[in-house]
């Protein structure tokens, strides 16, 4: 299968970095394709609303970090997303980066197949990610996406709490379980 992984943390070698190795160390033991995008450390603006990629067969007019993205976008056949959750909510690296996938409006052939998410966060109480959680249903379901997998690894705050915790291992079976 071709994965597309897609970090959301700027904190290098954090909580949603080792949450995407654990799932990429699986997805290759299973002899998949992986490719990873560290969008929380990338240079990525906020949609414009120029709608300059609607009379432009998809192309976006700014040229950021993201051109380098949209071919992985296009060739995945499985996003998995990999990030903290802030402020009750996304990380804005990654509002910006599903933002600017507008342009699959305009024409760009985005690979909105299947996705999954690895959610890391501090609170010992998980529904605080309800409403993140529900908000990426639907923005999935508008994209028609299907939603294979959601992990959620509550309770770390600091970089590395995530070791020896169960999202680890269920994030590894995840990745080792697909073809
Ligand atoms: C700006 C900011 C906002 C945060 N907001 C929340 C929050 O709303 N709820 C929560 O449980 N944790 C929150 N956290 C904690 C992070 O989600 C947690 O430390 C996570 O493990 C960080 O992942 P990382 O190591 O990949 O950056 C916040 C952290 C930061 C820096």
């Amino acid at each position: 299968m071709k994965i597309l992984v897609v970090t959301g943390s700027p904190r290098k070698g954090g909580n949603s970095d080792i949450f995407a190795d654990a799932f990429i160390e699986g997805a290759l033991s299973a002899g998949n394709e992986v490719r990873r995008i560290d969008a929380g450390r990338a240079t990525i603006a906020g949609c414009k609303a120029c709608e300059y990629c609607i009379t432009h067969g998809g192309e976006c007019v700014q040229k950021d970090d993201m051109q380098d993205f949209y071919d992985d976008l296009c060739w995945a056949e499985l996003t998995v997303y990999a990030f903290p959750m802030y402020f009750y909510t996304y990380p804005a690296q990654i509002k910006a980066f599903m933002d600017r996938q507008f342009c699959a409006i305009g024409g760009k052939p985005i690979n909105f197949n299947k996705v999954a998410l690895l959610l890391a966060f501090e609170d010992k109480d998980p529904s605080t990610a309800d409403g993140l959680i529900r908000s990426f249903e639907i923005v999935m379901n508008y994209c028609h996406a299907e939603i294979v997998k959601i992990i959620m690894q509550n309770g770390v705050y600091e970089k590395g709490a995530i070791i020896g915790k169960p999202g680890l291992d269920e994030a590894r079976a995840f990745g080792a379980s697909l073809s």
